[in-house]
C-alpha cells in the first residue's frame, strides 16, 4: 500500500485552506483539491514535491511559474489566486482556480482523435492565451496535451485552459549563436515529443517555439499520433531537427481532413522559426477557416478577450479510438547536453537524458 499523502486533510495558511484530495501529479509537484471556507469555494493548489525543495533550480522554476502565471489574465489561461511558501515547512504552493474536466492527453486517450470541428476551436482559444503571454514576453516552453486542460464551466464544455508555465521564462538569456549550454544547470528542459527543433538543439527560444509545439499538439489531437514515427525520446528529438513531418493526410489513411489543413500544419511545423506563423494570432487566423460552424462564435482576433460564450461543442462523432502512446504523467525530462555531433550538415547536440520520475 502506498503511504498516505501527508498533505491530504491538512489545513494550510493559517486554516485558510483545507486540502481534500489529490487531483493530479506532474513533474514538478502534485495538484490538490482544497476548500477555502471564507470564500465558500473549492480551489486547486499545486505544491512542489517536498523532495525537490532542496533543488535550487527547481524551486526557482516553480517561483517563475507562479510569477508568470499570476501576470496573465486571459480567460484561457488558468487563473492564479495566490502563491508563496508555506510557513509550516517551507513548501512552495500556487493556489489556482479549480478546473473540472480533463486534460487534452486524457481526452484523446479516452475518446480517440478529435473531429476537426472540435479540435480547431480549442486550438484557436489556446492561441489566444499564448498571444497574451507572448505579448508580455513570456514563452511557455512546455506545451503538450497534458498542459492544456479542457474545462467544463456553467454548461460550457471544451473551454481550454493553459496550465503549467513551469518552464516559462520571462526573459531569455542571450546566447552566442551555436552555443551549447542552454541553462545554468547545463540542461535542456522540455518534452521531446513536442519540442521545437531550436529547443531540441538548445538554441534561444521565442514565441515561435510555442507555435511549433502547439502544432504538434494539434497534429496529435487530430490523428492520435505524432508527426514522426520514433521509438525513443532521442529519436523524436532528432526527427524534430532533421526530418520532414509525415503529411497529415498520410498519417491515418482512414481519417479525412479538409483541404488545406495539412498545409497549415506543415507551415507551423517548419524547421526554421522564420518559415512558421510568426505569432499565435497569425496561427489562429490560419486555423479559423477549419473551425466549422463554431468559427463565428470565436472572437475574430485572439488578442481580444472572448465573450462568455465560446465555441459550442460540436456533436460527438464516432471515431474508433486510436491509442496515443502513454507518457508517464508529466514526467519531466532533463536532458544534459553532453557532446556535439555532426548530423547531415547540422550541428546537433548529443543529449544525455535523465528522466526525473516522481
Ligand atoms: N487548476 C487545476 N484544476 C484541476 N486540475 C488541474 C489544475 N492544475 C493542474 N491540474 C491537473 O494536474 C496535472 C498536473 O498539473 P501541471 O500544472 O501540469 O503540473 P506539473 O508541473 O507537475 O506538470 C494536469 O495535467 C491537470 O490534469
Ligand atoms: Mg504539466
Amino acid at each position: 500500500m502506498r503511504p498516505k499523502d501527508p498533505f491530504i486533510g491538512r489545513e494550510i495558511l493559517g486554516g485558510q485552506f483545507r486540502i481534500v484530495e489529490k487531483i493530479g501529479t506532474g513533474g514538478m509537484g502534485s495538484v490538490y483539491k482544497a476548500s477555502q471556507p471564507a470564500m465558500n469555494r473549492m480551489v486547486a493548489i499545486k505544491i512542489l514535491h517536498p523532495k525537490l525543495v532542496a533543488r535550487k533550480d527547481l524551486t526557482s522554476r516553480f517561483r517563475r511559474e507562479a510569477r508568470a502565471m499570476s501576470q496573465l489574465t486571459h480567460p484561457n489561461t488558468v487563473k492564479v489566486f495566490m502563491y508563496g511558501e508555506l510557513e509550516e515547512d517551507g513548501s512552495l504552493y500556487i493556489v489556482m482556480e479549480l478546473l473540472e474536466g480533463r486534460n487534452l492527453n486524457q481526452t484523446v486517450r479516452k475518446e480517440g482523435p478529435m473531429p476537426v470541428e472540435r479540435a480547431i476551436p480549442i486550438l484557436i482559444q489556446v492561441c489566444g492565451a499564448l498571444q497574451e503571454a507572448h505579448d508580455m514576453g513570456i514563452v511557455h516552453r512546455d506545451l503538450k496535451p497534458e498542459n492544456i486542460f479542457l474545462s467544463r464551466q456553467g454548461g460550457i464544455t471544451d473551454f481550454p485552459k493553459v496550465l503549467d508555465f513551469g518552464l516559462a521564462k520571462v526573459t531569455e538569456r542571450q546566447m552566442q549563436p551555436g552555443s551549447l549550454i542552454l541553462t545554468q544547470e547545463g540542461m535542456v528542459f522540455g518534452t521531446p515529443e513536442f519540442m521545437s527543433p531550436e529547443q531540441a538543439q538548445g538554441r534561444t527560444l521565442d514565441a515561435r517555439s510555442d507555435i511549433y509545439s502547439l502544432a504538434v499538439i494539434l497534429y496529435e489531437v487530430l490523428t492520435g499520433k505524432l508527426p514522426f514515427s520514433a521509438r525513443t525520446p532521442m529519436e523524436y528529438i532528432q526527427k524534430h531537427v532533421m526530418e520532414p513531418i509525415i503529411p497529415l493526410e498520410q498519417r491515418v489513411p482512414e481519417l479525412k481532413f479538409p483541404e488545406g489543413l495539412g498545409r497549415v500544419l506543415e507551415k507551423a511545423l517548419s524547421k526554421k522559426p522564420e518559415d512558421r506563423y510568426q505569432s499565435a494570432a497569425e496561427f489562429a487566423e490560419a486555423l479559423r477557416p477549419f473551425a466549422g460552424a463554431s468559427a463565428a462564435m470565436l472572437t475574430s482576433g485572439v488578442t481580444r478577450v472572448p465573450s462568455n460564450d465560446p465555441a459550442t461543442p460540436s456533436p460527438p462523432v464516432e471515431v474508433a479510438p486510436v491509442p496515443v502512446a502513454a507518457r508517464p504523467p508529466g514526467a519531466m525530462l532533463l536532458i544534459g547536453v553532453a557532446a556535439v555531433c555532426l548530423f547531415a550538415g547540422v550541428v546537433l547536440a548529443m543529449i544525455v537524458m535523465h528522466v526525473v520520475e516522481h
